[in-house]
């Protein structure tokens, strides 16, 4: 039964999920397969991963129903990963049931954007309302080195359709890498800011046992802000104040200081991290909730919503968050993250 202090909101019903720091849980990445068309360097091990077989994924219905039991708990925002969630088949038919789902009001998707100029348009009129697509080089010939198959063309011409289609200030995440793209910085900047887009720049974290992390290859958050600042003389970066391009994840937000409109984002979890502010929780592909990233502690829901439903999946939600993690230990690289790569729980 609800109490005094439970909240109403849209289709809020039962009290607000709330860790132990009083961190507020209202945003909910849900990888819909652990799949991807491309195999990003930093993401996956050159040998791959074993996938979860077909038969564990979760179906539509599923995800529905446990995103429904997280509604009731306050989660207003959905992010759709993967792996590469466009890969997910009719992945517009789950957008649909999500948007159904009383109190979730902002339905968004991180793409390599490889499929984008087919989808972008039943993307965008299924509900889909924000959308970050990745991009590590300007250049085709790097593009498809650090990708292992990636095609340039393709992810322009689907920012093209993106656009097209009616999303505005569309997200370009690059992973900073030291040697191989720190020479792009301004050039992706002024590519995203001709296009209404803002450019955003990620400190690559050790995933997968550390495996994927090369010395010396990260660019942290202030030689990033660095390189935005000499590609742009005489400008230094200032925050920004507006807060136009704020979504709900962990980046901060810069503007050029003669030009508000000049957006960089920087999410920084190894030079200055965020988790105090820490407000999402994830769903992987097979159902197992994910309180931290940076750990591989996890809880199956998809075996509870299928043998106590929602109230069992709500219960196990709530004990889950009330033992999130303080934060991360990604600096210990190969002992401080996950064993998972990046790929099998979605970023
Ligand atoms: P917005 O709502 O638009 O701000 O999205 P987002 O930045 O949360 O999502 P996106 O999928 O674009 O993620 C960008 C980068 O942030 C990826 O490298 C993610 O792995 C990373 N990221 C997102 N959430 C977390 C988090 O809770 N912890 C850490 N360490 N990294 C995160
Ligand atoms: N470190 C930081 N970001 C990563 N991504 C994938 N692997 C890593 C990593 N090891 C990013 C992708 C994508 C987002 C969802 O996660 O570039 O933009
Ligand atoms: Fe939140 Fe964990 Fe990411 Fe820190 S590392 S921001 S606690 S999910």
């Amino acid at each position: 039964m609800a109490t005094g202090t439970d909240r109403q909101l849209g289709g809020a019903t039962d009290a607000p999920l709330v860790d132990r720091q009083r961190r507020v849980i209202d945003y909910l990445r849900v990888s819909v397969t652990d799949r991807c068309n491309y195999r990003c360097t930093y993401c996956l091990p050159d040998d791959g991963v074993s996938h979860v077989d077909r038969a564990d994924i979760l179906s539509f219905e599923e995800i529905a129903g446990i995103v429904g039991c997280f509604a009731r708990l306050g989660v207003s925002r959905v992010r759709l990963t993967g792996g590469e969630p466009t890969v997910r088949r009719d992945l517009v038919d789950l957008v649909r049931m999500l948007r159904a789902i009383p109190g979730i009001r902002d339905i968004a998707l991180s793409t390599n954007g490889h499929l984008l100029s087919e989808l972008a348009t039943p993307l965008r009129e299924s509900g889909v309302n924000r959308l970050n697509v990745s991009i590590d080089s300007l250049d085709a010939e790097k593009f498809a080195a650090i990708t292992r198959r990636g095609e340039l063309h393709r992810v322009l011409a689907g920012l093209d359709a993106a656009r097209a289609a009616g999303f505005s200030r569309i997200k370009l995440n690059t992973v900073a890498v030291k040697g191989f793209n720190d020479d792009e910085i301004g050039a992706l900047c002024r590519f995203a800011w001709s296009r209404d887009m803002v450019p955003r720049f990620i400190e690559q974290m050790p995933m997968a046992g550390g495996q994927l992390y090369v010395p010396g290859a990260l660019m942290s958050a202030a030689q990033i802000r660095a390189a935005v600042e000499r590609a742009h003389p005489g400008q230094s970066l200032v925050p920004d104040t507006a807060g136009a391009a704020r979504g709900a994840g962990p980046a901060r937000y810069w503007t050029l200081s003669s030009d508000p409109t000049a957006v960089v984002g920087i999410i920084s979890p190894m030079t200055e991290h965020f988790c105090d502010t820490c407000n999402r929780v994830r769903l992987s592909a097979s159902g197992a909730l994910h309180t931290c990233l940076a750990y591989d502690d996890a809880v199956d829901l998809r075996a509870l919503w299928r043998s106590a439903g929602p109230d069992g999946v709500i219960a196990a939600i709530r004990q889950a968050v009330a033992s999130k993690r303080d934060g991360h230990v990604f600096d210990l690289v190969g002992i401080g993250g996950p064993r998972k790569a990046m790929i099998q729980i979605g970023g």
